[in-house]
Formats: structure tokens, sequence, C-alpha cells
């Protein structure tokens, strides 16, 4: 089958604006879109530029936004689009070229949260730091973010307000402000208690439905706005 392919192309060397170009593509139905981008560059123009790597949605580097929705172009495929699909860079973030994107920002407010185990006490003689099954379900959801942004590029709040620090971030504060061995939660909860922090969130739910992973963002959003509230009082 033929797929009218349309990219949102800019190459900051030649181009003053983005602007469209479209691509008729040979294609089978279980085709990805990322099969779809490499036939482009590899047949058509070397110079399209798109960043992959695992081609199987764990990575989490080709979210882009696909036919009007963030996707991972590795996970979605054209049986699921139809035969005329548009690929645009992720919305709210600077573009570098073609559908590359600046993550500098995203990765700055995923770190400023501490997205790491913070535990005081060694445990005697080098044991293990023990946890019950029902403890580690409880951030279990939000293990699962392979960082791709496209939450946080999806998020109206994030789009009118480039300071909030987004779902994404907010997520991966929640794995370690949830897990019974950690004893930074307080520290956490501090930082995101900002105006730049959880009160932002509209509880919009565009985040959840651009979440590759399925994850619950806006319950996480919500649990650790619940947290911050209740160490205040
Ligand atoms: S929460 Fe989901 S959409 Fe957001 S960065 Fe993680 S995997 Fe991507
Ligand atoms: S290339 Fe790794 S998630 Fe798509």
């Amino acid at each position: 089958m033929q797929i009218d392919l349309r990219i949102l192309r800019f190459d900051p060397e030649r181009d003053e604006k983005q602007h469209w170009e479209r691509y008729s593509v040979e294609s089978q139905p279980m085709d990805r879109v990322l099969d779809l981008l490499h036939r482009v560059k590899w047949e058509n123009d070397a110079r399209l530029t798109f960043r992959r790597s695992c081609a199987h949605g764990v990575c989490g580097s080709d979210a882009m936004m696909i036919n009007g929705r963030n996707r991972l172009a590795c996970k979605i495929r054209v049986d699921q689009l139809g035969r005329k699909i548009s690929v645009a860079p992720l919305p709210g973030l600077p573009v570098i070229k073609d559908l590359v994107v600046d993550m500098d920002g995203f990765f700055d407010k995923y770190r400023s949260v501490m997205p790491f185990l913070v535990a005081e006490d060694t445990p005697p003689d080098d044991a293990e730091r023990l946890q019950t099954q029902a403890e580690r379900e409880r951030y279990d959801d939000t293990t699962k973010c392979i960082l791709c942004g496209a939450c946080t590029s999806s998020c109206p709040s994030f789009w009118a307000q480039d300071s909030y620090v987004g779902p994404a971030a907010i997520v991966n504060a929640h794995r370690f402000i949830f897990d019974s061995r950690d004893d930074a939660a307080g520290e956490r909860l501090e930082i995101l208690a900002d105006k730049d922090g959880v009160w932002r969130c509209r509880t919009i739910f565009n985040c959840v439905d651009a979440c590759p992973r399925g994850i619950n963002i806006t319950r996480a959003i919500l649990e650790v706005s619940s947290a911050a509230v209740e160490r205040r009082r």
C-alpha cells in the first residue's frame, strides 16, 4: 500500500521556518512509522533528521507528534493510522532540526526532583533493603517511565508556562517519594511545592493520553500534591 506521508521539516542552515514536505511511501500494514521515516531517509532524503535507538518502545528517544497525538514512532503502526500520516516534532519544545527537539530543559527538570534513592541508614552486614510486595506495588506504575517526554510536551499547563516542572518530572519524583526505602520524600515534596511544581497541573489528562507506557500520570500527580499538602499541615 502507498502511504501519503507528511513530515514537518526544518533545517536551521537552509530554512527560515518549518514547512511540510510530502512523500509517497510504499508500506506494509504492520510497518511502524519509524520504518516509514527510515525509508524516506534511505531512499528520498538522507538529511531527514530524527532520534531513535532501540526501535522497540524502550529507550524513549523517538517520541513525536503523529497524526496530531504524541506517540513513539517505533510503536505506532500504519494499520492503526490509515493511509494519510503526518509527523511533526514534539510540541512545546524548541526544534533543533526536523523531528529533533531540544530536551535539555526537560532533563534539567527531571534532575531537579532528585530521581534517585536516598537511603540514610546502611543495613547491618551489607544486607539488602527489604520491602514487602505491597510496599513495592505502591510505586510500581511510575517505575515504567522511559523519559520520552510525550507527557510534558502534550501538557497545556507546560505550553503556557514552560517553567512548570511538568508531568514527567513529577512521575519520577513519585517513584521515589512512595518508596518505603527512601529517606528524601520531604525534600522532594518541598521542591515540588514550589510555584512551578505540582500546583500547575490542571488535570487535563493529555499526559495520560500521550504516555506510551500507560502510566496513570494524573493519579501520580494528585498523589504527590496530596502528600505535599499533608506535609504542610
Ligand atoms: S510518564 Fe510516560 S509519557 Fe511521560 S516521559 Fe514517562 S513514559 Fe514518557
Ligand atoms: S526507538 Fe526507542 S522507544 Fe522508540
